[in-house]
């Protein structure tokens, strides 16, 4: 039978039930009660883009008791970033703030390179620093936060080796879905990817760490909570929280690279251009007429302008709420809801282009080498 929707790292196809991956993966939902307990939750947290997670709940106790903790987060420098990229780095950013603890992030420049067939080894350690400047340019604390590409950082490989010991061929096939075609460097990237993902913990010790990442990561997660424990080891199995895909303008469940420009907002993308992109192709819950519109509502909880709003853009839960009763009303009209994010997300892109620049100045402060 072939199935209705699948999510692997590699590649996300179909409509997406999310509560049906919670019990396919064995992971736990992200409740009211466990949210409660975060201090200042960002509202990609209190909205429900993160629904998923392993462990939080004891990354989250040792954190309010004051015992070490940090957060893990990379990027697969493929392209340049887009509004979607920012998910999990947004959450880190947060929690970073409400726990004051540190932050890495590794890039995995190696993985596109051998995943993606027409991307150049030149390419990829292009995107690599060019996606570093976006992430400095998020306002991480100097000190506390520490970034590491793939292709330059001693300790990756050979601790990466004493992962790829541990793990078998078949294990990895079978997480990961690996086919005969695929290039070999595919069989022992995840083992790079565990390392990342323990390498708070190689570098400080035996910890709670809690991998903010979008649902489609989780495998890499199973693996390395599994070997985590190893006696060549002794490290604690990583904590994890899954987000949803953030969809693109036309409403695909996943932004890529593959989906044409116009459906996403890159970081790069000027006023107009972001102008142009809502107006032209942000799928819209309103009605066909103004007539109509004003006499049925629309539906706000379909609109990806709205969605962007309420995930990303409106902070404000009393504002947020105005919006969407008044656009369910009627009252408020598509073009102007659309306004509303367009300003939104123009006045975010203005500073963070400013910040970006000053990151060139401070890029040997976050990078290890
Ligand atoms: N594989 C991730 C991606 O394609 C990027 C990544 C690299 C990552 N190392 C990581 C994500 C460690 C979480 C944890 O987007």
């Amino acid at each position: 039978m072939k199935k209705e929707f699948s999510v692997t790292p590699w590649h996300v196809t179909g409509k997406v039930n999310y509560e049906k991956l919670i019990k396919e993966f064995g992971t736990q939902s992200v409740s009211v009660s466990l949210i409660s307990k975060v201090k200042n939750p960002h509202s990609l947290l209190r909205r429900g883009l993160y629904f998923s997670h392993r462990e939080f709940d004891l990354w989250l106790k040792d954190a309010q008791a004051g015992r070490k903790v940090s957060i893990l987060t990379g990027r697969g420098p493929s392209e340049k970033m887009h509004l979607g990229h920012l998910i999990p780095f947004l959450l880190a950013k947060s929690l970073q703030e409400s726990y004051n603890c540190p932050v890495y992030i590794p890039i995995s420049e190696d993985e596109k390179f051998f995943v993606k067939k027409n991307l150049s080894f030149k390419e990829a350690q292009e995107f690599a620093d060019d996606n570093v400047l976006d992430l400095i340019a998020l306002g991480f604390k100097q000190g506390k936060t520490f970034i590491a590409k793939d292709f330059s950082y001693l300790p990756v490989y050979r601790n990466s080796a004493k992962i790829a010991k541990l793990i078998s061929y078949s294990t990895a096939k079978a997480i990961f879905g690996l086919k005969p075609e695929n290039n070999i460097g595919w069989t022992f990237y995840p083992a790079v990817q565990a390392f990342h993902i323990l390498w708070p913990q190689f570098a400080e010790g035996p910890h709670k760490t809690l991998v903010p990442v979008g649902i489609d990561q989780d495998p890499f997660i199973r693996l390395t909570r599994d070997i985590a424990t190893h006696s060549t080891l002794n490290f604690q199995k990583p904590s994890a929280i899954h987000s949803k895909f953030l969809p693109s303008l036309t409403g695909q469940a996943k932004m890529s690279s593959s989906e044409q420009e116009n459906s996403l907002i890159y970081l790069s993308d000027s006023a107009e251009e972001v102008k142009k992109k809502i107006n032209k192709y942000a799928f819209s819950g309103g009605k066909d007429t103004i007539e109509q519109h004003r006499k049925h509502g629309g539906n706000p909880d379909i609109d990806i302008s709205f969605l962007y709003l309420k995930y990303l853009f409106e902070q404000d839960d009393k504002k947020l709420e105005k919006i969407h009763n008044d656009y369910k009303s009627g009252k408020l009209l598509t073009s102007e809801l659309k306004n509303i994010l367009i300003d939104k997300i123009n006045a975010f892109l203005k500073e963070h282009i400013k910040r970006r620049e000053d990151a060139k100045k401070h890029v040997d402060k976050f990078i290890l080498e």
